[in-house]
């Protein structure tokens, strides 16, 4: 998969059954065909994959899952594996999300396995999610924390996985909240990453970073403006067609 000059990222989290999500689908198409350099992917629910995939053929919105594990097969009651992923039509998943870290316990080295284990299925890319607490952030422990996410897998990326990589950058605090993180603080954290990145690969830039956390239509013209923006992972707003499409429409303008 090439990287797009921007992306909007639905994370539709455990919303959306199959029917819900295939007539959501069925409208944002007309949305999404509006733009060749901005990336448009979903990730359902699981059990909303085949129909979204269904609902999605012939376009270029690319249908993902929200978490993937590092086998291919064997006993791990409720896991998926990459290549169950990619013959069910996913080109992507999302590994790391504050939920699966906070509620679920996922631990970095374990979100750090999953991503690595995903990335050597060819048809499958990552979006690593990272992100401060509000009691880390608070303590000036951001910077810190972001790197020690990062670690490992900026140290165990091949260069074959460079370009199946996107990090999104998403503050606990911010997500589902309706408080979205400060400008200032938004190109801190980017640069940040750009900066661990370059002091682990050379060979070259920074994959794609996504902000995330309460992104909607009246907060993301000036969020995409950040140079260091290169999309967002999109929670609550990417369930409504109206507020993901005038996303992808910002998005959009934004690539020009
Ligand atoms: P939100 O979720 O947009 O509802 O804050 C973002 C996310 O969890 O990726």
């Amino acid at each position: 998969m090439n990287q797009s000059d921007t992306y909007v990222v639905g994370n539709w989290k455990m919303n959306l059954g199959p029917k819900a999500g295939h007539d959501l689908l069925q409208e944002l198409k007309a949305h999404a065909s509006n733009s060749t350099s901005t990336a448009v992917w979903v990730a359902p629910p699981a059990t909303s994959i085949s129909s979204a995939v269904q609902a999605t053929a012939g376009t270029a919105v690319a249908v993902g899952a929200q978490n993937v594990h590092w086998e291919s097969q064997g006993a791990f009651t409720g896991e998926l594996s990459a290549p169950m992923l990619a013959e069910s039509g996913c080109s992507f998943a999302i590994v790391g999300h504050s939920e699966r870290r906070h509620i679920f316990g996922e631990t970095d080295q374990l979100i750090t396995k999953r991503a690595l284990g995903a990335l050597a299925n060819s048809a499958i890319s990552i979006i690593f999610c990272i992100g401060e607490t509000l009691e880390q952030r608070e303590s000036g422990q951001t910077t810190e924390l972001l790197r020690t996410q990062l670690e490992q897998l900026f140290q165990e990326l091949s260069p074959a996985d460079y370009s199946r990589t996107i990090i999104a950058y998403e503050p606990v605090w911010a997500i589902g909240t309706g408080r979205v993180a400060g400008l200032t603080e938004i190109q801190q954290a980017h640069a940040d990453i750009i900066s661990f990145w370059g002091e682990k690969v050379t060979s070259t830039g920074c994959p794609p970073i996504l902000y995330g956390g309460s992104v909607n239509p009246d907060n993301f013209t000036e969020i995409i403006s950040i140079p260091e923006v290169a999309g967002a992972l999109v929670g609550g707003a990417s369930l409504s067609v109206e507020k993901f499409g005038e996303l992808i429409a910002i998005a959009a303008e934004a690539s020009k």
